[in-house]
């Protein structure tokens, strides 16, 4: 079994697509616990509705000792606003996901989240966007890329249309990327 924990600071609808599509199932995955910076975040009641632990806190050796009490295998920044420490990101080297709602190199790095990213993407009249999943490295959206999927721009896109389709798109491709992480593991 591949122990997780999940990272969020907000909404965490893509947590709810790791649960119901990977904790909930028979692939080989567990969230052993769902962290937050921010004690609001809606994602920390959806882990409580599915009894899974939650914790808040922004403190680094707090977070270094759960990770190492709960065995966690895979880290994922599930919209996690917050940058991880440089001793989390060399001790879990490899281990640690991000998602991103755009297609790297393009519109990613510092300032670039929420509706900015979208925004930007109709500013500039782009054909297509699309979501990247990545390592995580000591930059920012800096790590290697695990996989990417293309969303059309539609003419009559506003920055919620098209946000809410990335976001759709984001849920799938995150469970595939878990998915095929927890076959490999345990193989
Ligand atoms: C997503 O767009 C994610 O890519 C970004 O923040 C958003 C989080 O959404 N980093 P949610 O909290 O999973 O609903």
């Amino acid at each position: 079994m591949l122990n997780m924990a999940v990272f969020i600071s907000g909404n965490g609808s893509n947590l709810q697509s790791i649960i119901d599509n990977v904790h909930k199932t028979n692939i080989k995955g567990t969230i052993k616990f769902i962290l937050s910076n921010n004690s609001n975040a809606f994602g920390l009641v959806r882990g409580k509705r599915n009894n899974i632990k939650t914790y808040v806190t922004r403190d680094d050796e707090t977070i270094i000792n759960l990770l190492k009490e709960h065995k966690v295998d895979l880290i994922v920044l599930a919209g996690y606003l917050k940058i991880l420490s440089k001793n989390i990101v060399k001790e879990y080297k490899e281990q640690i996901i991000n998602i991103h709602p755009s297609l790297i190199p393009k519109y990613c790095g510092k300032g670039f989240f929420g509706n900015r990213v979208h925004e930007i993407v109709l500013q500039n009249k782009e054909a297509y966007t699309g979501v990247t999943i990545h390592f995580v490295d000591e930059g920012i959206d800096t790590g290697n890329i695990i996989k990417q999927k293309k969303v059309m721009v539609l003419k009559e896109d506003t920055v919620e249309k098209l946000k809410n389709r990335v976001l759709k798109t984001e849920h799938e491709i995150l469970v595939e990327v878990i998915t095929d992480i927890c076959k490999k593991y345990n193989s």
